[in-house]
């Protein structure tokens, strides 16, 4: 008598844990999925921002991301013409741009969001000149 009920308390623990267990992991699941609309990007340069998410507008790091490759960092250029000059200093122009492209540079419009432009074209705009 005495070892079934031992057993039966055993068993009950047991699947009090698992169930635990399980509530727990489905729980924290949904919260690991970051929001992925854009996790398909692929930036010329393979500075992977692992954390970036589609929220994320920061002049710098998306320069560093999609820009740096052909433009070098901080605009000093590189295969592509140097963009710390004067005739950049316009966000609006530099916007224009990364938008449609020009020549042999690719357009960003679809790839990147209007704030992300924005982002770009202020940081650019403010380069060291
Ligand atoms: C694949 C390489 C590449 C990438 C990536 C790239 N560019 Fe370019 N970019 C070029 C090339 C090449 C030119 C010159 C095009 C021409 O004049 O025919 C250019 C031209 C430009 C110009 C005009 C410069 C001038 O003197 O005519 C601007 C402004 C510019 N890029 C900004 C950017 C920004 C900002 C980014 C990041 C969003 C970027 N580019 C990403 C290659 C690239």
């Amino acid at each position: 008598m005495l070892q079934t009920k031992a057993w039966r308390n055993l068993i009950i623990s047991i699947a009090v844990t698992i169930i635990a267990v399980v509530v727990l992991t489905r729980s924290i699941q949904p919260a690991e999925t970051p929001p992925s609309n854009q996790s398909n990007q692929t930036p010329s340069s393979n500075t992977s921002s692992t954390s970036s998410s589609t929220t994320q507008v920061s002049g710098v790091n998306l320069y560093n991301t999609y820009c740096s490759a052909c433009h070098g960092s901080n605009g000093s250029g590189a295969s592509g013409p140097a963009l710390n000059i004067g005739s950049w200093s316009d966000s609006a122009k530099v916007q224009t741009i990364v938008k449609s492209g020009k020549g042999g540079m690719p357009g960003f419009q679809g790839q990147l969001s209007d704030p992300q432009i924005k982002a770009i074209g202020d940081y650019v705009a403010a380069l060291k000149k």
